[in-house]
């Protein structure tokens, strides 16, 4: 493009292309070609205007067509860099709706299956029980210490089931399910939770409400794991549109560099998540003040 033009100038017009690119997110390189502006003021004009080569006239045809085949060659391979990535995400969200799916499935299964048989033999060794002899105290005592191991075994698969798919959030939804897993956080961490709830029903699908949810999880692990913290602020807003989930603990404060590391996986993991819902998560740390994150998700 020639950054001297009749009406309306080079820079301007390449201003306008970038505006309009930003919407659609793409990039046309630019090259300024010149015989006019060729004092660095319009260099540097020229390049903040989105130019990728500002070229002083004379031109070299040849030089000219070897840089246009290189920017041309970039672009193309910026382009195919951004449709891989796209799939990589494309992928990596279906990998988590499957994972998430076998993991309802599962969970459905330890409950019912396990659940029933055990009951049933606890159901059996009742019988047994009330038609045992009078005198039979040794049977008795054994029967009494396997029906406390059926209960035990019947408790273990319920918390396992849930531990795998809570039935509070399919049957109450997020807000619930995070009251419940806050007071068991509580329960197995001693770290006190705090949480604030919106009063009103939250307008969320099944899947932004479990990405949430695993979101909440993964959040309070990383408190246990790494935070040292004694107290955590749990709130689950509800704003126009939007949901908003906010932990804050007392700990000693993320790193920014770490919060914002391609190693953190577990953090990625969370990013990641509310993606393709449009969503994002803001991560905070103080030295020895403690961590804040803030996850927003459009309701629709
Ligand atoms: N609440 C927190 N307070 C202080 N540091 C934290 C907190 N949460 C995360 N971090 C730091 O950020 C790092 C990255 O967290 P991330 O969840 O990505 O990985 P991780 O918990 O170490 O492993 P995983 O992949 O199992 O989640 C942690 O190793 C820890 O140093
Ligand atoms: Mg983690």
């Amino acid at each position: 493009m020639d950054a001297r033009m009749p009406g309306v100038d080079g820079f301007e017009t390449a201003r306008l292309i970038r505006e309009r690119e930003r919407k659609r997110s793409r990039h046309t390189p630019i090259i300024f070609l010149t015989g006019a502006y060729e004092d660095a003021t319009s260099v540097i004009r020229g390049y903040e205007a989105g130019a990728v080569d500002y070229i002083v006239k004379p031109l070299r045809p040849e030089i000219l067509k070897s840089k246009v085949a290189v920017f041309v060659d970039l672009y193309r391979k910026n382009a195919d860099l951004r449709t891989s990535q796209q799939n990589l995400r494309t992928l990596a969200s279906h990998l988590q709706s499957v994972r998430e799916e076998e993991w309802i499935r599962i969970a459905r299964e330890i409950h019912d299956q396990l659940g029933q048989a055990l009951t049933g033999l606890k159901m059996d060794l009742t019988w047994i029980v009330n038609r045992l002899p009078e005198d039979s105290q040794l049977l008795r005592e054994k029967a009494h210490s396997m029906t406390v191991l059926i209960d035990a075994t019947l408790g273990s698969v319920r918390q396992l089931a849930s531990r795998l798919r809570p039935e509070v959030l399919d049957q109450l939804g997020l807000a619930a399910a995070i009251d419940w897993q806050a007071h068991e956080f509580q329960r197995r961490s001693g770290i006190r939770c705090n949480v604030s709830l919106p009063t009103e029903a939250l307008q969320l699908d099944k899947d932004r409400s479990t990405a949430v949810f695993r979101i909440f999880q993964e959040l309070l692990t990383n408190v246990a794991r790494h935070a040292n913290a004694t107290r955590i602020d749990v709130a689950v807003r509800s704003e126009s549109h939007e949901v908003v989930l906010t932990v804050e603990d007392n700990g000693r404060g993320i790193d920014h560099e770490v919060a914002n590391s391609p190693k953190s996986l577990g953090l990625m993991g969370v990013r990641e998540r509310v993606l393709p819902f449009g969503g994002h998560v803001d991560i905070a740390g103080v030295r020895g003040k403690g961590t804040a994150v803030r996850v927003t998700l459009p309701t629709a």
